[in-house]
Formats: structure tokens, C-alpha cells, sequence
């Protein structure tokens, strides 16, 4: 049985050479007091410059964009096959002149990384979300001829409005058409005000642990709203850390529809396919929720079928310096193990057999 690693990511080289260029986020740079240091300066709030130059960003090292280091750890975690992707923040940020070539160069390098490791590794590819839809759908289509592609990955901004944008329906309906899947990731979190005038005493909790996946949460909610798996039946989105918290609230989702006179008057509460519907056939969920209890609540929502492991590499690394294993990793195998205690089958296809089905992995 192959161990598979759906969320895993990569800078490669053209995306660091422009991670380097900038001066404003998402960049990476050295700072004065030490010089040898290069930070990954990406979330909004991390440029804070009244902040101590060690506590921007994270340090970056070459486990985030040397393919290397992503083969070294999956040996070390006893991981088979990657699909490996761009991380966060993609090309959301480029001008829309230089979305499309960006796209091409980086997919390309991306390709290229996977083809060094035949059999081992494969990827989602990135779109120009910046540039027109014209140029988006090109990508989509080419990303078809490319070997190792399997999906793209994307983060909830859309062309600027969200995913709930009736512009984005050429995409939609090309992603269709291609059967390619939309890894969907969150990057922007929620507004820094949420997390209060104290937030920034407690390091990257509030944010990543609550503000991430709230964000997917209220994109793929936008999305079902609005309609477009009403019109792209057969689209299928991959939603990390577990759907946020989709699964736990998709009830509340319903029962909130079902009591909107304003839905009802305008007719938007029949004839519409239910979450529950959509997360059985549309949505897949990854298992990076370090917790049997949330990998539980994903399991009703969407089936032991429709669930994949994942780690989230390069993020998340042991603090302790000497630390080979990972413990985010060993948290999420662990919470699989418990979850399916007495299910060897269903832990089995959580851990490699869904991924390679669904994704092809094998060809
Ligand atoms: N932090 C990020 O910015 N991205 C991830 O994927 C995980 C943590
Ligand atoms: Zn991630």
C-alpha cells in the first residue's frame, strides 16, 4: 500500500527568484542583524516594521525550495508518492501583464522537479488569477499536456471578488471539462480586528489555527450559495485542513438556508443541491486536522473515501533543532490510526489508496 502526501509544498526556483525581488509581501529577504538569515515575509501583518526583525515571517531554509529536502522528508516519514504544489500566496499579487508567463514558468518548473523523481512525485499546478479569464483558461488546458499535473492548487481571492464570482465560470467550467480538481487553500485568514488588540501575543495561533481555515470555510460556503455546483456538476475541489470547518458546520449551513425568507421569496431555497450532496460527490477533504475528533466529523460529511492524508511540508516543523520526526506529521498518522482503529482497510485508503484512485497516480 503507497503512503501519499496530497498537501505538501514547494517554492521552486522562478518563485524564489521573485520572492527575492520584492520588497514588499510576499518577499523574502535578509535583514542588517543577521545577515545569514533569509525570512519568508507572507502573511498579511507579518511586516510589521516596528516588530523585531527576528520575529517576521519564518525563517526559510532550503526544505522549502529544494526537491531534495521534500524527497529526504518523505523517506524519513515513510511517504511513497507527493503531489507536491505551490504554496501560499501563488500569483494573486503579480500585475495582470505578468500573471500568465509567471503561470507557465513556474508550472514548467514545477513539471520539471516532478520528472527528476519519476513515480514519486506529482503536482497541482498554479493559474494567473490576476490576468483575464481568456489567459486563465489557456493555463488550464495547457496544464493538461503537462506529465505530472494533477489539479490546481488555489487560495479563495478568485480574481479579486472570491470564488463566488460569476466571472470565474470559464475557469469553472474548463476545470470541468478537464476533470482537473481545485486543491482550494486558504492564505488571507480573517481581518487582524478579530483577533483583538492582545493578537499579537500569541504568536501564529489565532491566525493559522482559526483564521485559515475559517477562510475556506466561508469561500466554499460563498461558493455553494452561489450556485456553482449547481452549474459545474462534475467540478471537485480538494479543501485543506479537513474542509476548515465545513464538516462540523455543514447542518447549521442547511438549516440557516432553509430559514431565509429572502432565499425563499427569490426562489433560492428549491430546486438547489444541498451541502450534504455536494460533499459526498464534489468535495474531497485532506486529513491535516492532527485530531481523530475533526477527522471524524470529515469522515461523516464526506466518507473514509473522500478523505487524504497530508502534511503540510515545510510548515510545521519540529522547534527543537536536533528533531528528525516531525510531530505535526506523527499527529496526523496517529489521528488516523485512531480514527479507523479496527478499519485497516479505511486507514489504508485514507493513508495512499483514495489519492491514487482519485488522482491518478498510477498512470
Ligand atoms: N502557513 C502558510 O503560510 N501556509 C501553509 O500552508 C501553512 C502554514
Ligand atoms: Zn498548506
Amino acid at each position: 500500500m503507497p503512503i501519499v502526501d496530497i498537501h505538501t509544498h514547494i517554492y521552486p526556483p522562478t518563485y524564489m527568484d521573485l520572492l527575492r525581488s520584492r520588497t514588499t509581501v510576499p518577499y523574502v529577504r535578509t535583514f542588517p542583524d543577521a545577515p545569514d538569515s533569509s525570512r519568508l515575509i507572507i502573511l498579511p501583518g507579518e511586516d510589521d516594521p516596528s516588530a523585531p526583525s527576528t520575529s517576521r515571517g519564518r525563517p526559510i531554509g532550503p526544505e522549502y525550495f529544494d526537491i531534495k529536502q521534500k524527497i529526504a522528508f518523505m523517506d524519513q516519514h515513510k511517504i511513497d508518492k507527493s503531489v507536491i504544489s505551490l504554496a501560499n500566496p501563488w500569483l494573486d499579487f503579480l500585475p495582470e501583464d505578468e500573471a500568465g508567463e509567471a503561470a507557465r514558468k513556474i508550472n514548467d518548473d514545477v513539471n520539471a522537479l516532478c520528472a527528476e523523481y519519476p513515480g514519486r512525485l506529482y503536482a497541482f499546478g498554479t493559474l494567473p488569477l490576476s490576468a483575464n479569464t481568456e489567459t486563465i483558461v489557456k493555463e488550464v488546458e495547457r496544464l493538461k499536456g503537462l506529465k505530472y499535473m494533477r489539479g490546481v492548487i488555489m487560495g479563495t481571492s478568485g480574481l479579486g471578488k472570491g470564488l463566488d464570482d460569476a466571472n470565474l465560470d470559464p475557469m469553472y467550467a474548463a476545470l470541468e471539462k478537464h476533470s482537473q480538481i481545485i486543491f482550494l487553500h486558504p492564505h488571507y485568514g480573517l481581518p487582524a480586528e478579530v483577533y483583538g488588540p492582545r493578537g499579537s501575543e500569541y504568536g501564529h495561533v489565532l491566525p493559522l489555527a482559526l483564521g485559515f481555515p475559517l477562510e475556506t470555510t466561508i469561500a466554499v460556503c460563498r461558493m455553494l450559495l452561489s450556485g456553482v455546483w449547481d452549474r459545474f456538476k462534475g467540478l471537485n475541489v480538494l479543501l485543506a485542513h479537513s474542509g476548515g470547518t465545513l464538516p462540523f458546520l455543514a447542518g447549521r449551513l442547511e438549516s440557516c438556508v432553509k430559514h431565509d425568507g429572502h432565499l425563499k421569496k427569490a426562489g433560492k431555497t428549491e430546486n438547489r443541491r444541498d451541502v450534504w450532496d455536494i460533499l459526498k460527490t464534489n468535495i474531497y477533504l485532506d486529513a491535516v486536522i492532527y485530531s481523530e475528533v475533526g477527522l471524524g466529523a470529515a469522515v461523516q460529511a464526506s466518507g473514509a473515501d473522500r478523505l487524504l492524508f497530508g502534511t503540510d511540508h515545510p510548515f510545521f516543523p519540529p522547534l527543537e533543532e536536533d528533531a528528525k520526526e516531525w510531530h505535526s506529521v506523527n499527529a496526523n498518522y496517529s489521528a488516523i490510526s485512531k480514527a479507523f482503529e479496527g478499519n485497516n482497510g479505511a486507514a489504508k485508503d485514507v493513508l495512499g489508496n483514495n489519492a491514487v484512485r482519485i488522482l491518478r497516480l498510477e498512470e
